[in-house]
């Protein structure tokens, strides 16, 4: 097999879409001589055309010198016919996402390339076994999933098929620092990492928004205030496009036979079935219509702040927050002042009724997610209102304030733990190493920090307590919580401990 660190290596692309056009110009610029095919007459020739006239861009910008624009404009080459592929030490294949049309594709390449040349797919969702299964030899083949815009992506998920060797996995590793990429290992499961990984934040946003429980402002608000998401998840919905991610959960979902972890909501089907994709139909979770304002995420109020509150249970930072804003804690409850809990994994009725609490009094805060730019406020029904408002202006004037309907684990709480916990689902089957999908998630999706590392910034035990607690009220076992997690939290380990 060829060094993949070769100064003379030859790399072939099949299909020049998107995918094709960004692992072209990758590997040109990373001095590898690119062999460019599609079946679409002129179509190679246009990508290459285009990588050139983007690098010499760049260098005009001063983002790259000059001559490694030329250098790399000079490495790419239309082929006039998928045999133009024969000398290609590497072949890397992104064309349409069809199983019967990739093994065709497959099959025809073996006997062009030579005996040891890799043979690797850029498959979002086939299995490279099943990409690989008719073929004389499988062991040199392997996906090899970039992510896309490709120049911008540095994550790359390397998948071994059952037959694929080790110096195969090896050279692709090496091969994807060349082109500048960040390669993980990943196992040939359904979505492989990345996109399965997300499902978390997707469906949880979604099942909150179709329990009432806030709108999608503002659970994108809270996501990106207290755990640094740089999108909120609708808002990355409608960036994608609901035709590419309600696809993706749909075909994980019934890959994992309807595991509940990974269910959607009817909106997100109904949204596909309405045209209502995203920012490319003007129309998604949000209006993009010229002039269209963004929903206010905040709860406001013309109320007056409550003087004082009675603080029921304990929780870390509630009394130095109150503090903050000026409002003093009464020892005992008076049976007229707002009662504040923070409760982990429990909506306010719950909370409420299991303490014996006035109801009508209670307001719940969410403790767990950070509260230094929004604070998230919850009430039982049959809480009053006045009651509420005077704890929203308690908040108002030092935090933003979201005022959601009753909900066990609020919104952090629950969407964050099924981030953690399908994290901890990863790690327990294996499907690559603990760093390594800490790392993916954070590439890939631009996850602040990975799900294993928030699952610890958390406290594996706290969520651990908010799926439980949060699968008790519900009845549902999509909070069921993975035994990687359980395990864990019960001896007070990390989660990153294997
Ligand atoms: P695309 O539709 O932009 O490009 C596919 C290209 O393949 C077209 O130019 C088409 O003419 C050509 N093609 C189709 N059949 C061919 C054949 N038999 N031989 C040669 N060329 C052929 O598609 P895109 O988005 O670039 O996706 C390509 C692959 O990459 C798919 O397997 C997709 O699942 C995967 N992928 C896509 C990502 C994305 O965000 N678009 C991300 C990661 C993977």
């Amino acid at each position: 097999m060829m060094d993949m660190n070769a100064p003379q290596l030859s790399l072939g692309v099949i299909g020049a879409g998107a995918m094709g056009t960004g692992i072209a110009q990758v590997a040109a610029t990373g001095g590898i001589d690119v062999i460019v095919f599609d079946t679409r007459p002129g179509a190679a020739a246009k990508a290459c055309e285009g990588i050139a006239a983007r690098l010499s861009k760049r260098a005009a910008e001063g983002k790259m010198p000059t001559e490694d624009a030329d250098a790399a404009a000079k490495r790419l080459h239309p082929a006039a016919s998928l045999s133009d592929i024969a000398p290609c030490a590497i072949v890397i294949e992104a064309i349409v996402e069809d199983l019967t049309v990739k093994t065709e594709l497959f099959s025809e390449l073996e006997k062009l390339v030579a005996p040891d040349a890799i043979l690797a797919s850029n498959t979002s969702s086939l299995p490279i076994g099943a990409i690989a299964a008719g073929l004389q030899r499988k062991d040199r083949v392997a996906g090899l999933h970039f992510f896309n815009p490709v120049p911008v992506m540095k994550l790359v998920e390397i998948i071994r098929g059952p037959d694929t060797t080790e110096a195969v996995a090896e050279a692709l590793f090496v091969l994807a620092r060349r082109l500048g990429r960040t390669p993980v290992l990943v196992k040939d499961t359904p979505g492989f990492l990345v996109n399965f990984g997300g499902r978390a934040i997707n469906t949880e946003a979604l099942a909150l928004a179709h329990e009432n429980v806030a709108s999608p402002a503002e659970i994108d608000a809270v996501m990106r205030d207290c755990y640094g998401f740089r999108m909120g998840p609708f808002e990355l919905m409608d960036l994608t496009g609901v035709d590419v991610n309600f696809p993706v959960t749909r075909f994980i979902y019934e890959s994992f036979f309807d595991d509940p972890r990974l269910r959607s909501t009817p909106m997100h089907r109904y949204k596909l079935e309405t045209g209502q994709l995203g920012r490319k139909t003007g129309r998604g979770f949000y209006s993009y219509a010229e002039g269209a304002e963004k929903p206010s995420a905040d709860t406001r109020t013309g109320a007056n702040p409550a003087s004082a509150v009675f603080i029921h249970g304990e929780m870390r930072g509630l009394e130095t927050l109150l503090a903050e804003c000026g409002t003093d804690i009464l020892a005992s409850d008076d049976g007229t002042a707002p009662i504040l809990a923070a409760p982990l994994g429990e909506d306010a009725s719950a909370y409420a009724a299991r303490n014996s609490l006035d109801h009508r009094r209670l307001v719940c805060i969410d403790m767990i997610s950070d509260t230094a730019k929004r604070v998230t406020l919850m009430t039982s029904p049959g809480a009053e209102r006045a009651v509420l408002e005077s704890v929203i202006a308690i908040f108002q004037e030092a935090r933003a304030v979201t005022a959601i309907a009753d909900s066990p684990g609020f919104i952090g709480q629950r969407v964050a733990a099924m981030v953690a916990n399908l994290g901890c689902e990863m790690a327990q089957t294996g499907l690559a190493s603990v760093e390594d999908i800490d790392l993916a998630m954070r590439l890939g999706l631009n996850y602040p920090k990975g799900p294993l590392e928030l699952a610890d910034a958390m406290g594996p035990e706290i969520v651990h307590r908010i799926l439980t607690a949060v699968q008790a009220l519900t009845g549902d076992d999509r909070y069921r919580p993975s035994q990687w997690l359980r395990r864990r939290a019960m001896l007070g380990l990390s989660a990153r401990q294997a």
